[in-house]
């Protein structure tokens, strides 16, 4: 089975402009992007163009790739004290000589949208989640579109960032499963992925997880964006051989990448929700 994100993303963009609609809300999603990498700024164009399509109203902040710490915060601050902003999005990866975890902290935390803050992390840890970052939120949805129940499975997060790795395996224990999270120093890494009832590899690395590494009827999302060598786009997963032993399995592109757009749109509304009517969101 073939967990197609596109047609999913796209069914919940459709309800979700029908409920914006219906709420006689304007929410607005102010995006800031450091510098002119080509990827994020396709990310955050594709960000502003699903917002146009549900009703959200965006504005972006460009900075040039030298700015510092302190021009970033001062966009973040006024966008923080501006109260017809009600999501605020700041594209990573940032400069190194920016302080990213300065500028995450920054973040207002009812504006949280992308769920980065330690506040909203802290919340999601203690099972009581807010803003939930939006690629694991998104793989949720999706895993619950195909009713894949995640209640007694042993799941095994590949990956342990903040926005993918250890949100993920936040998100799949408070739904009651056995979670393992692996990570470039684990020892032996197939032991680990063939115990695996889901299997979510975030590396980064093109094809990385092999057919070796995945057990017969696994769930398998793969939430790598890469390149191979001839400069083609793909995932984490070599899709070809793992489809063969996989239940399931998330393709690139159109698996998880529109589920991590539409799921910002849902935050972005949940966020102006809960500003109209004065609670916590
Ligand atoms: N860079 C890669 N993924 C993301 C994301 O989900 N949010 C932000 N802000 N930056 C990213």
């Amino acid at each position: 089975m073939i967990l197609d994100g596109k047609k999913t993303s796209e069914k919940r963009l459709e309800l979700l402009k029908e409920q914006i609609d219906e709420s006689g809300l304007y929410p607005r999603l102010a995006t800031v992007i450091v510098g002119d990498d080509p990827a994020s700024q396709m990310y955050v164009r594709m960000k502003h163009r699903a917002c146009e399509r549900v009703g959200i109203a965006s504005i972006g902040i460009e900075l040039p790739a030298d700015a510092t710490t302190e021009m970033v915060l001062e966009q973040v601050v006024r966008l923080n004290d501006d109260p017809d902003i009600n999501g605020i999005l700041v594209q990573l990866p940032l400069p190194l000589q920016v302080d990213s975890q300065t500028v995450i902290e920054a973040v207002a935390p009812h504006k949280d949208v992308d769920g980065f803050h330690p506040l909203n992390l802290g919340y999601l840890f203690s099972g009581e989640p807010r803003f939930v970052p939006c690629t694991p939120a998104g793989i949720m949805t999706l895993l619950d579109e195909y009713d894949i129940e995640c209640g007694g499975k042993h799941a095994v997060v590949v990956g342990r960032s903040i926005d993918v790795g250890r949100p993920m395996a936040a998100l799949l224990l408070n739904a009651n499963a056995t979670v393992t999270i692996c990570h470039s120093r684990t020892r032996d890494l197939a032991t680990h992925t063939t115990r695996a009832d889901i299997l979510i590899s975030a590396v980064g690395r093109a094809r990385f997880v092999t057919r070796e590494m995945v057990r017969e009827g696994a769930v398998v999302i793969d939430v790598g964006i890469n390149q191979d060598e001839q400069g083609n786009l793909c995932g984490d997963v070599d899709f070809e051989s793992v489809q063969e032993v996989a239940a399931a399995i998330s393709p690139v592109p159109g698996g998880v990448g529109p589920m991590t757009i539409v799921t910002l749109m849902e935050n972005t509304f949940e966020a102006a929700r809960a500003s109209a009517c004065g609670r916590v969101p």
